[in-house]
């Protein structure tokens, strides 16, 4: 019921070939990947032909975070390369609407991300054609910072809205989510963990990916 996509943002970035196969040993459902543009959030990762390269090595699905500014002019390249969810921010500068039907129409799943500061009632816009709602609970940009409890009411809000409009619509969390943190996302109405440095962090990584499944610590 609960997925869990690792971010690898925290993984060994000389080593992402080995450190897929790990999460694929570990369980994990999709992997988790964070592109920023160093202008939407300030900070640099990684582009289109990374991802490409992933899609070949790896049979999880991935999870495409874009953090930039404007998605709607590298969505092509996101696309064609392997993507199986493209996830864009509301607070972008290109047309959401129209950006999420392109990503539909490719036959990829569709979803739309809040920052901490951005209000839950903003995703009744697009709601009826999401596949998934990604809540922040960090301010994007780097892995290892601490879950925002104040999100967890914006949680609950989200919640609410995919059960009365749309109740096959993913809720993912995505920021400082630990096993001692995800009960209470659950319990707010997340079912898709990301999860970054407490993943690729612990000393047993399948560990790490069963605890933030099962809520051991919680
Ligand atoms: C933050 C990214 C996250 C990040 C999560 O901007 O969107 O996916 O990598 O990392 P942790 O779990 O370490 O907060
Ligand atoms: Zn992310």
């Amino acid at each position: 019921m609960i997925k869990i996509s690792p971010s690898i943002l925290s993984a060994d970035f000389a080593n992402l070939e080995s450190e897929l196969k790990r999460l694929e040993d570990a369980g994990a459902d999709f992997a988790h990947i964070d592109v920023m543009d160093g202008h939407f959030v300030p900070n640099i990762s990684i582009g289109a032909p990374v991802v490409k390269a992933l899609y070949r090595v790896t049979r999880l699905p991935l999870d495409v975070h874009l953090m930039i500014s404007d998605p709607a002019f590298y969505l092509d390249d996101f696309i064609k390369a392997g993507a199986s969810f493209i996830t864009i921010h509301t607070e972008c500068v290109s047309n959401v609407r129209e950006t999420l039907t392109r990503i539909k129409e490719a036959g990829i799943y569709a979803a739309v991300s809040i920052k901490p500061g951005t209000p839950a009632d903003v995703i009744n816009e697009y709601i009826d054609i999401l596949d998934m709602v990604l809540v922040m609970t960090v301010e994007p940009a780097f892995g290892g910072q601490k879950f925002i409890e104040a999100c967890l009411p914006k949680i609950a809000q989200v919640r609410g809205i995919i059960d009365a409009k749309n109740p096959k619509c993913l809720l993912e969390i995505d920021g400082g989510v630990t096993p001692e943190n995800a009960p209470r996302a659950v319990s707010a109405g997340a079912n898709v963990l990301v999860a970054g440095s407490s993943v690729f962090g612990a000393p047993d990584i399948k560990a790490a990916v069963s605890a933030l499944r099962c809520g051991k610590g919680g």
